[in-house]
């Protein structure tokens, strides 16, 4: 009696096991392959699960809420193990998509569906993770590798320990930003009065690094430097700067500033004013703006007294344009035509 339930016991562990089908992916319910695979003396290891962003292709230590990373785990076998089995869980905290042609996706799991031929014995896999909502908070991914010697059966494989990789998300402290503030009070009217920019940093670091700008080109390298002071910097030019921090996992890297409009007189050979035929005569009524004989292509912006940009049109070929979407005040108006530039103030009322 009692042989015949070990009997039956033993076939149907049998059974059980020819017919669950591991090469081609081993399921929910085996997770850790250590339960049948053993038989090889050599080590299997992941060695590191890397996360990237999928337009910049940087690594990421922390993840933003709701956006999608290329996730790749590296691993390797330190014998001759050329084929690979995996499986990685993500407890329900976002999700896998886009697995490769060999891998799958089921529920929380990713895995192979096939045997993946590794390269002189090391493994890598990619797919896509999305990443939770905002407020998740702390993430962690499970994964164990299989290193199999291609037999169709359980014996002379390897696989790892259980690899667990945590990841936070980013917090408001981990986000870096810029602001740019003239710091001195100064002549608009004179030409050669000198204006000092300082650049105000949120989550720099002890060490935070500036690049100063001025109309989008470099001025000089990236320095400790959080000032940068001129004479020489002309009305309508426009000044940024680019925030390094060193803060470990603060984004962006580097901050960008706001750009600050320069509102100064130029010398009189730089400025082009509207007597230049070169230059339209504009004028306001009614919040629309005019120029009058428009022969060339104008690059027209349009800055709030703070400097904020309002109004932006790359190329105008137009007579006329309808600011009635802007609120009443005074306003500058920057017309560039062939690196020409010119600034007047106008008021929408
Ligand atoms: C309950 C036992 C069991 C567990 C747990 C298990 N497997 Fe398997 N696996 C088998 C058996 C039985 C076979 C042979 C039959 C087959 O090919 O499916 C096998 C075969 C394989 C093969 C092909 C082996 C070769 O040498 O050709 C791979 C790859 C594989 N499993 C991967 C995994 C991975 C990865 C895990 C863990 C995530 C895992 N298995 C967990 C039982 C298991």
């Amino acid at each position: 009696m009692k042989f015949k339930y070990l009997y039956a016991l033993c076939l149907s562990i049998l059974l059980w096991t020819l017919y669950n089908s591991n090469s081609t992916g081993a399921g929910s319910a085996n997770f850790n392959c250590n339960n049948c695979h053993n038989g090889s003396s050599t080590t299997t290891k992941i060695d590191s699960i890397i996360l990237r962003d999928v337009t910049t292709l940087d690594k990421m230590i922390k993840y933003s809420p709701a956006k999608p990373y290329i996730i790749t785990i590296y691993g390797s076998n330190s014998g001759a193990l050329n084929r690979f089995g995996f499986q990685m869980t993500h407890g329900g905290k976002g999700s896998f998509t886009n697995p490769s042609a060999d891998c799958q996706v089921s529920g929380n799991i990713w895995e192979h569906k096939q045997k993946i031929t590794g390269t002189s014995s090391k493994f890598q896999v990619s797919a896509r993770w999305n990443s939770p909502a905002k407020g998740t908070g702390s993430v962690t991914l499970e994964a164990y590798l299989n290193a199999v010697d291609n037999s169709n059966d359980a014996t002379g494989d390897k696989p790892s320990s259980k690899f667990s990789y945590s990841f936070d998300e980013l917090t408001a402290s981990d986000s870096a930003s810029v602001e740019v503030r003239i710091t001195n009070t100064y002549d608009p009217k004179n030409p050669n009065s000198v204006i000092i920019f300082k650049a105000f940093p949120t989550n720099g670091g002890p060490t935070p690094e500036y690049q100063w700008k001025v109309n989008g080109k470099n001025i000089g390298t990236k320095t400790s430097e959080d000032t940068y002071t001129s004479s020489t910097i002309r009305g309508g030019d426009t000044v940024t700067c680019w925030m390094y921090s060193s803060q470990f996992g603060a984004l962006p890297n580097p901050a960008i500033s706001k750009p600050i409009v320069v509102v100064k007189t130029n010398p009189t050979s730089h400025v082009k004013t509207e007597t230049n035929p070169n230059f339209p005569n504009i004028y306001i009524f009614n919040k629309v703006l005019y120029f009058n004989e428009v022969k060339e292509k104008i690059e027209l912006s349009i800055y709030s007294i703070q400097g904020k940009l309002a109004f932006y049109n790359p190329l105008n070929h137009n007579t006329s344009i309808d600011l009635s979407h802007l609120s009443n005040g005074i306003y500058l108006v920057k017309l560039k035509i062939n690196n020409e530039i010119v600034v007047k103030k106008v008021e929408l009322k």
